[in-house]
C-alpha cells in the first residue's frame, strides 16, 4: 500500500459531520469576509496561544508581510533571517523593498544560529526573522540575545503548539506569524494565517493594515492591503483548533516510534536522526532524517511509494532571485550541506504503526550493504 507523506482524508473522517455542519452555516450566513466567524477564532487562537491579541490574515505570507509593514520597514532597512526556509520569509522582506540578509543556521535543530546574528547587525537592521522550522522552536533566549534591541518576528508557520521554555511561539518577540496552509498542524480548507501580539497598539495597525490601511469608511492614513481572513477559513479552524494538541501529541509519538526503531536497525550510526531539543517544544511538523546519497534513497523510496520531500534543496542565499545580493556557495556551509542531506519522511498523526515499521524496513533495506 502506498505511504502518502502526508494524508488529511484521515483527519478530515474524524470530523466530517462538525465540518459540514459549520460550512452549511457559514453558507446560510452569506458572510464571507472577516466578521463574526473570524472574530471567535480570533478569541479562540489567542487564548489557545496565551497572546493577548491575534489578527487572522489571508496567509502565513500576508502575516509576515503585513507584520514587516507594521513595523514601517522597506527601502534602505535590512531584515536579517535564517537562509534555510522556506522562500516566503525572505520573500516578504524583498517584496517590501528592504533587504533580507541571510545568515547560516544550527547543524542539530536546523534553526537560526544566534551567534551568526551579531556578525550581521547593522544600524540598519530593523528585524530578526527566526523560524520555528519542522515545528521546533528556535533558540529564542539566545537569539534575543543578539539581536539586542531590535524587534523579533517570529515565523511559527510550521510551529502552532510549540513553545520555547514554556511560552508558546509566536508569544516571544513583538509579533508571531501563523500559516494555515493545509499541511500546517492547524490547518485550513485554503490559505490562511495569523499574526499575533502582546501589543495593543501593534494589534490595532495590523487590523488596519490587513483592509488597505483604513481607519475608518474609506479613510486611508496608510497603504496596506487586502489581507483578510475568510469566514469558511475561521469556520473550518475552529473545529480544527479543539484536536489539534492531540495531534501534536501523535506526531511527536510517531517520532518517537520512528526513532526507536532506527535505533533498533542500528540506522541511527548512518542517518542524522531528528533532535528535539529540551525546552524547545518541538511538535515535528515535519520529521527530518539526514540521509547519505538522499537523492538515492528518495527516488528508492518514491519508487516504492513512500512518500517523501526535500525540505529545502536550494538555500535562500543562493535563490536567483537574491543573486544581486552578492552571496555565493560556502557562505552559509550550514545550511548547504542540509540542502543536500534531508529528507522529510510521513509523520501525520494518523500514521499506523504498520506504515512507520514499513516505512522504516524500506530504508534499512536500502542501506543493508
Ligand atoms: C517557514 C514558513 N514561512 C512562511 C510560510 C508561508 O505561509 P503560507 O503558505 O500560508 O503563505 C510557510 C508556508 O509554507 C513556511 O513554511
Amino acid at each position: 500500500m502506498p505511504i502518502p507523506l502526508l494524508d488529511l482524508k484521515r483527519q478530515y473522517e474524524h470530523m466530517r459531520d462538525d465540518m459540514e455542519k459549520v460550512l452549511q452555516e457559514v453558507a446560510a450566513s452569506q458572510y464571507f469576509i472577516l466578521g463574526p466567524e473570524v472574530e471567535q477564532f480570533e478569541k479562540e487562537s489567542a487564548t489557545w496561544l496565551k497572546v493577548d491579541h491575534a489578527v487572522g490574515v489571508a496567509s502565513g505570507t500576508d502575516a509576515l508581510l503585513v507584520a514587516l509593514m507594521a513595523l514601517n520597514i522597506g527601502p534602505g532597512d535590512e531584515v536579517i533571517l535564517p537562509t534555510f526556509s522556506f522562500f516566503a520569509t525572505a520573500g516578504v522582506v524583498a517584496r517590501l523593498g528592504a533587504t533580507p540578509v541571510f545568515v547560516d543556521i544550527d547543524p542539530v535543530d536546523f534553526n537560526m544560529d544566534p551567534e551568526a546574528i551579531r556578525d550581521r547587525l547593522s544600524d540598519r537592521t530593523k528585524a530578526i526573522i527566526p523560524v520555528h522550522l519542522f515545528g521546533q522552536s528556535a533558540d529564542l533566549a539566545a537569539i534575543r540575545e543578539a539581536s539586542g534591541e531590535v524587534p523579533i518576528i517570529e515565523d511559527c508557520a510550521q510551529a502552532w503548539g510549540a513553545d520555547f521554555e514554556g511560552t508558546s511561539v509566536g508569544g516571544h518577540g513583538v509579533m508571531g506569524a501563523f500559516s494555515f496552509f493545509p499541511s500546517k498542524n492547524l490547518g485550513g480548507f485554503g490559505d490562511g494565517g495569523l499574526v499575533t501580539t502582546n501589543d495593543a497598539e501593534l494589534a490595532a495597525t495590523l487590523r488596519e493594515l490587513r483592509v488597505h490601511g483604513q481607519s475608518g469608511p474609506y479613510l486611508h492614513p496608510t497603504v496596506g492591503g487586502n489581507f483578510r481572513l475568510d469566514a469558511i477559513q475561521a469556520a473550518v479552524l475552529r473545529v480544527k483548533l479543539p484536536h489539534v494538541q492531540g495531534w501534536i501529541q501523535g506526531r511527536r509519538a510517531n517520532s518517537m516510534r520512528y526513532v526507536d526503531l532506527f535505533t533498533q536497525a542500528g540506522l541511527h550510526e548512518i542517518l542524522g536522526l531528528p533532535v528535539a531539543l529540551s525546552g524547545h517544544g518541538h511538535t515535528f511538523n515535519q520529521f527530518v532524517i539526514r540521509a547519505p546519497r538522499r537523492d538515492e534513497l528518495r527516488k528508492y523510496l518514491s519508487d516504492r511509494e513512500i512518500g517523501c520531500a526535500v525540505y529545502y534543496p536550494l538555500s535562500l542565499h543562493l535563490q536567483p532571485c537574491f543573486n544581486g545580493l552578492g552571496y555565493s556557495e560556502g557562505d552559509c556551509p550550514v545550511a548547504e550541506q542540509a540542502s543536500r542531506e534531508v529528507l522529510a519522511l510521513p509523520v501525520f498523526p494518523e500514521l499506523t504503526q504498520e506504515e512507520i515499521e514499513e516505512v522504516v524496513g524500506a530504508i534499512a533495506e536500502f542501506y543493508k550493504d
